[in-house]
């Protein structure tokens, strides 16, 4: 299959709603990662985004909105709790997902055999424009492969997805650059699965209690199950050997500069460029989370495309605001593997 390469232009937004609407599958434009979109209605397309991925069928999608009002529409859900409401109020549109209990109207490749669903409305003008053309309601996993960093712009989604799928509609490099963060409101105290650009702090403004599940800062122990499936899986990993270091921005710098015979690159801050002996990949200012998210995807995958298969040294992030939406990935990204050097 030859995938087309579409535009942000009326023409080619509506030829996307077009190919969406036909069952087939578009890359798309969000404010945080691009999508592979599907009509949320139709099973079988659905199941086409797990085959072109290669995506287990027990980890369930995300269904995106473009409206508000979409959810009375279309019914995904079988009602919306009060703190489903606040938390739309605050945050919609923008990077949150929220788990509610799904209706019988989504179709079970959609939630993975789950009684819950999960319900995004992106702040992505074209996104919303897209999901309008479709005259349906978008699932969406990120474009990647699985296994590999979540794209942040076109050209990651043809490098990944090219042949598999329909078309790529480009609309610019994403803002936010992680994945929007994941909130099940559908029992008992408000959880966060995955965190993102809306950050626990805020979450709690919000609601008051919201508990962070265990997966999002540890790895899960053999058998134990995960709230979101998602987060069972090796996740974001370039074929580099990535390894944290846990300490302060010297020690940091000391460290790598022992070890540059056995470094093949770091993953920095600009004020380590000049510090450094060794290939240097920098993800923003250091204690700039947003900045480090917006670049993190986008530096692992350059990793990758550079040949470099050796051993990366990054910092662990501090897990305050967006940092903890960085740790999150950083620590899949290097399979759990920490060296402590010294308290921080
Ligand atoms: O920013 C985003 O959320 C992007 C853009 C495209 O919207 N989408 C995205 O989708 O990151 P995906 O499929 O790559 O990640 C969705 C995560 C997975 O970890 C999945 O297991 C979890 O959300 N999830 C989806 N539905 C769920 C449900 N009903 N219950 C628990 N976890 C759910
Ligand atoms: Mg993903």
């Amino acid at each position: 299959m030859t995938t087309l390469s579409l535009k942000s232009t009326p023409e080619d937004i509506a030829r996307a709603g077009e190919i969406l609407s036909r069952g087939g599958l578009v890359g798309i434009p969000t404010e945080t990662v691009y999508g592979l979109a599907a009509d949320a209605f139709n099973g079988s397309a659905v199941a086409r985004i797990f085959a072109a991925k290669g995506r287990p069928m027990d980890n369930p999608l995300i269904v995106h909105i473009a409206d508000f009002d979409d959810i009375e529409r279309f019914k995904p859900v079988r009602e919306i709790p009060e703190a489903a409401r606040k938390l739309a109020e605050a945050f919609w549109p923008g990077a949150l997902t929220i788990i509610m209990k799904k209706s019988d109207r989504i179709p079970d490749e959609v939630s993975a055999g789950l009684d819950t669903v999960a319900i995004r409305f992106p702040s992505h003008p074209v996104a919303r424009e897209i999901i309008r053309a479709s005259g349906t309601l978008l699932a969406a996993p990120s474009a990647n492969r699985s296994g590999s960093p979540s794209p942040t712009t076109a050209e990651h989604v043809h490098a990944d997805m090219d042949g598999r799928i329909d078309a790529v509609l480009d609309g610019g490099a994403c803002d936010v650059g992680v994945e929007s963060t994941v909130i099940t409101v559908a029992d008992g105290v408000p959880r966060v699965l995955r965190p993102g650009g809306v950050t626990v702090e805020q979450l709690r403004e919000v609601l008051g209690e919201v508990e962070v599940d265990d997966a999002v800062l540890h790895k899960l122990a053999e058998g134990q199950t995960a709230a979101s499936p998602g987060m069972k899986y090796k996740h974001y990993a370039p074929k580099a050997h990535v390894v944290l270091l846990k300490c302060g921005d010297e020690a940091y710098i000391d460290y790598i500069n022992a070890h540059a015979k056995d470094c093949a690159a770091a993953l920095c801050c600009d004020e380590d460029l000049l510090l450094l002996n060794v290939p240097c990949y920098s993800l923003g200012s250091r204690g700039d989370w947003s900045a480090q998210a917006h670049r993190l995807f986008d530096s692992l995958r350059r990793l990758d495309e550079n040949g470099v298969t050796g051993t990366v040294y990054a910092r662990l992030p501090k897990t305050d605001g967006v940092g903890l939406a960085v740790y999150n990935r950083l620590i899949r990204a290097a399979g759990f593997e920490v060296i402590e050097l010294e308290e921080v």
